[in-house]
């Protein structure tokens, strides 16, 4: 089955919610998505298979810099490169912006949330000691710089 990446929109947020809370110990609420739609420097991004919302990812622009704060796709849909899209999709959208530099932080232990970030161009710079809780796990640091080949 394919999918499809487009913006987020008022109508995913419930959809959205469930995943969230479904994949995360502090999920983003229904409000915290919606509040995104009214930020001007905030680019998220959804996947779409036959009408159902199965993922997200997005980021703030913040100093020319775009700080990637929320990455998740639904369990079922998980290993089908969804999460590579929607990377590859928010780069996309960024870089027509004239935006380079991106960053975000990801818990250490998270193999195949790395995974996705490393083919995406990001490299480990730097760890955030106890940075997460729920458990308590230091954060990696990740940049995709402008210079990447
Ligand atoms: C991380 C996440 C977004 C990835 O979504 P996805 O759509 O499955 O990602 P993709 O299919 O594009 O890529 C997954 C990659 O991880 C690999 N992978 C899966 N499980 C793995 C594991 N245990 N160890 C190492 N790599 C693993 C897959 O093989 C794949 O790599 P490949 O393309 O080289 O084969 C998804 O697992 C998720 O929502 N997790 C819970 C929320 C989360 O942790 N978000 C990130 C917060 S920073």
């Amino acid at each position: 089955m394919s999918f499809l990446i487009r913006k987020i929109d008022e109508k995913d947020m419930k959809r959205l919610a469930e995943i969230e809370s479904a994949s995360f110990s502090t999920p983003w609420s229904e409000n915290s998505f919606r509040e995104l739609l009214d930020i001007p420097y905030a680019r998220y991004l959804v996947a779409e298979e036959e009408g159902l919302v199965v993922g997200t990812a997005g980021m703030r622009v913040i100093a020319g810099e775009g700080n990637i704060d929320n990455v998740v796709v639904e369990e079922a849909y998980r290993n089908r490169g969804i999460a590579g899209k929607l990377m590859e999709e928010l780069i996309k959208l960024g870089e027509s912006e004239g935006v380079y530099d991106y960053t975000l932080e990801v818990r250490v232990g998270n193999a195949s949330a790395i995974r996705v970030y490393e083919k995406a161009g990001f490299k480990g710079e730097g760890v955030r000691p106890g940075f997460y809780e729920k458990p308590t796990e230091d954060a990696l640091i990740m940049w995709r710089r402008g210079n990447y080949a």
